[in-house]
């Protein structure tokens, strides 16, 4: 599943030529292939159909509006974790039903309109915030479900920032604590704890980390049946991870094959949170050269993309496959290394670094490859750069499904 091809020597995003694109729309252009999206999300629905799991897609990898839709309207659910993205899952038509909602630091407000808007589930992440939110639901006079978020600890093998199943990570709630709130909050009258939740970590490329947590997991599920206490459903999370350069790909079925015996011991529903899975690849940034700069150590491609529009080589030394728009024959044999860098104000503004590249001149267009996912939701207007125009491409037809930022954008909500 992969509708970035090329033909003839030119990418093609499904049945259109990405150079026409950037000539069209300009760039830096973010382009999506509803093909690749939407097939995604198909995957894993078939890989994982023997037990029929809720999986609600993680709006934070790539949350703009047409992209939510079209996986809504594929039966998917929503997994956010603020108030904008309760805002955006409902602008997109999910329904609540469909809604799980994490995230360490919720606020009233959020929890309020949360619990307004019916969301299926919180996933909490400390007893405080369980407090809060048995508190505000019986202003409400309204029961909420709640998974508790267990922090299984065990180490996904990912980078650093992108932990999140350790014990020295803020996120969820140790296995002895979980069982004391468990059992404490069998006295609230307006929170109900029927599911457990984990998600330890994104970009993880071997199934074993998430074979260690749902194990631990199952077992913490026999712990507490054994004191009486009945849950109705696990949430795995996300955390799938793609290829972005040289990683063996965890495909949905290898990763089913591998943890379904685990889901179906659980006896539990299952609800699975992936963002990058669906989005990473189904998304590119497709970027000008400005300018190629020769200094007495290196050479650099300045290029009209800037960290402010993919923040991912910067922040977590990501790799990102880099090719050019047309491929030339000759260009292949004078390849050399180079630095991809953007135009912003800081030696981290890289897309690439000590990259072998064709021989780039001024003009040339190039695509950053797997940016469907926390690139353009992490994008900003550093610099006071516009962030990027986004479209969708669905066979040969192109929408614009986010305009480029004008200079007004820029300053809309200054006094
Ligand atoms: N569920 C929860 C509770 C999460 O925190 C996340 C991601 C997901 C699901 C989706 O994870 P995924 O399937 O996409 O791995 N900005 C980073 C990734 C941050 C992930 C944050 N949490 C990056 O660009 O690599």
């Amino acid at each position: 599943m992969h509708e970035f091809k090329y033909i003839h020597k030119q990418l093609y995003c499904e049945k259109l030529k990405v150079a026409g694109l950037a000539e069209k729309f300009g760039t830096p252009l973010y382009v999506y292939s509803y093909d690749t999206l939407v097939g995604h999300f198909l995957k894993l629905k078939e890989a994982f159909k023997s037990i029929k799991p809720l999986i609600c897609y993680s709006v934070k990898a790539n949350s703009n509006l047409a992209i939510l839709r079209a996986l809504v309207n594929q039966g998917a659910g929503l997994d956010i974790v603020s108030g904008g993205e309760l805002f955006r899952a409902r602008r997109a038509g999910c329904p609540a039903n469909r809604i799980v909602y994490a995230s360490v630091g919720k606020t009233d407000y959020e929890i309020k309109e949360a619990i307004k808007s019916g969301i299926f589930f919180f996933n909490v992440e400390s007893f405080p915030e369980l407090k809060n939110i048995q508190h505000i639901a019986r202003r409400l006079k309204r029961r909420v479900n709640v998974a508790l978020r267990i922090n299984p600890d065990v180490e996904p093998k990912t980078h650093k920032y992108i932990t999140t199943g350790k014990l020295t990570n803020k996120f969820g709630i140790d296995f002895q604590s979980a069982k004391r709130i468990i059992l404490l909050a069998r006295g609230f009258s307006h929170v109900k704890i029927s599911g457990l939740h984990i998600h330890i970590g994104s970009q993880i490329t071997t199934p074993e980390p998430f074979v260690a947590a749902i194990t631990r997991i199952i077992r913490f599920i026999l712990v507490l049946k054994k004191e009486g206490i009945a849950l109705e459903y696990l949430n795995i999370g996300g955390g799938l991870g793609i290829i972005y350069d040289r990683e063996t790909p965890q495909t949905a079925a290898r990763f089913a094959a591998r943890i379904l015996p685990l889901l179906k011991k659980s006896g539990l529903k299952i609800i699975m949170e992936p963002g990058r899975f669906i989005a990473g690849n189904a998304g590119i940034l497709v970027t000008k050269v400005l300018y190629v700069k020769n200094t007495p150590k290196k050479k650099f491609i300045i290029v009209d993309a800037g960290m402010n529009d993919l923040i991912r080589p910067a922040l977590y030394d990501a790799y990102h496959n880099i090719v050019p728009l047309q491929r030339t024959e000759n260009r292949k044999q004078e390849a050399e290394k180079a630095d991809i860098v953007g135009p912003i104000c800081e030696s981290g503004d890289f897309l690439a670094k000590e990259r072998i590249v064709p021989n780039l001149e001024e003009g040339d267009y190039l695509a950053v490859m797997g940016a469907g996912a926390y690139g353009f939701s992490m994008a900003s207007n550093y610099n006071s750069r516009r962030r990027p125009q986004e479209v969708l491409v669905n066979k040969d037809k192109v929408s614009v499904i986010r305009k480029r930022e004008s200079y007004k954008d820029l300053i809309r909500n200054e006094l």
